[in-house]
């Protein structure tokens, strides 16, 4: 089982305009099915699963969808809040949270706080964030405790680096799953999957139900991972 799946969960506008619906419609069928896949992570114990909600990108769509998926981010937030508590499910945010409407930030934040003491499982949304953007602020924050003497050039590790990052207490993903068939991972975490194991499937986001969980998890598990390593090397370890 991997400890750590991320999900790009795309294909809401395409979903719905096969419905002959417009884009909300899509971004509402897609928050519905993000609620069941987070209680089915749950269930199946996947200790740590990352979905990208919304990416630095996607603040350049017209401006009523951006806002669209603002009220539903803050919409999930209160509606999913005590139903995450009773799951013991710990709410994450990495990204640039600054940049979201007052509301939406205090109910992020006020669900971080509700939820940081639960550990059965972590939920991280990657919200206003960016592959790029992410190791950009971990450079430069680097480059302020150099100039503070916390450390020195030569100290400069990928296991420091990684201390920058968002992900600074989680593992890497092990399973990279994307929707609707898009061969790209569109700025997300560039640096933690060097070794993710990617699986791309044709079926829309809100078509995404847990029998595809299964069959993601199931190619997952028969994927030989080798590291850079022989096969050879990986059977006798
Ligand atoms: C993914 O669905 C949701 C977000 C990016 C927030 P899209 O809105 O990208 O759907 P398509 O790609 O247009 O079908
Ligand atoms: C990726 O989907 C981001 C999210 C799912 C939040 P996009 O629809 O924005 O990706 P591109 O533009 O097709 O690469
Ligand atoms: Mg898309």
């Amino acid at each position: 089982m991997p400890k750590h799946i991320a999900i790009i969960p795309d294909g809401n506008g395409r979903w719905a305009k096969l419905q002959k619906q417009d884009r909300t419609f899509g971004h509402m069928k897609g928050t519905a099915n993000v609620k069941d896949i987070v209680m089915f992570a749950k269930e199946l114990k996947i200790p740590v699963l990352t979905i990208y909600a919304f990416s630095d990108e996607n603040w350049e769509r017209p401006s009523q969808e951006v806002t669209i998926l603002m009220e539903l981010l803050e919409t999930y937030l209160l509606q999913e809040r005590q139903n995450l508590i009773q799951n013991k499910i710990q709410l994450r945010a990495m990204g640039d949270i600054g940049r979201l409407p007052k509301s939406v930030r205090e109910e992020l934040i006020q669900t971080m706080e509700m939820t940081a003491h639960l550990d059965e499982m972590i939920l991280n949304f990657a919200i206003s964030y960016g592959g790029r953007s992410e190791i950009l602020s971990a450079i430069q924050k680097i480059s302020k405790g150099i100039q503070k003497g916390d450390f020195r050039d030569e100290d400069i590790t990928e296991a420091l680096f990684s201390k920058f990052l968002y992900t600074h207490d989680l593992p890497d993903p092990d399973l990279l799953i994307r929707t609707s068939g898009e061969l790209r991972i569109s700025n997300f975490m560039l640096w933690q999957m060097a070794y993710t194991e990617i699986y791309v499937t044709d079926v829309l986001w809100p078509d995404f139900n847990r029998e595809e969980f299964m069959k993601a998890l199931h190619v997952f598990e028969n994927r030989k991972r080798r590291f850079g390593k022989t096969q050879e090397q990986m059977d006798g370890s």
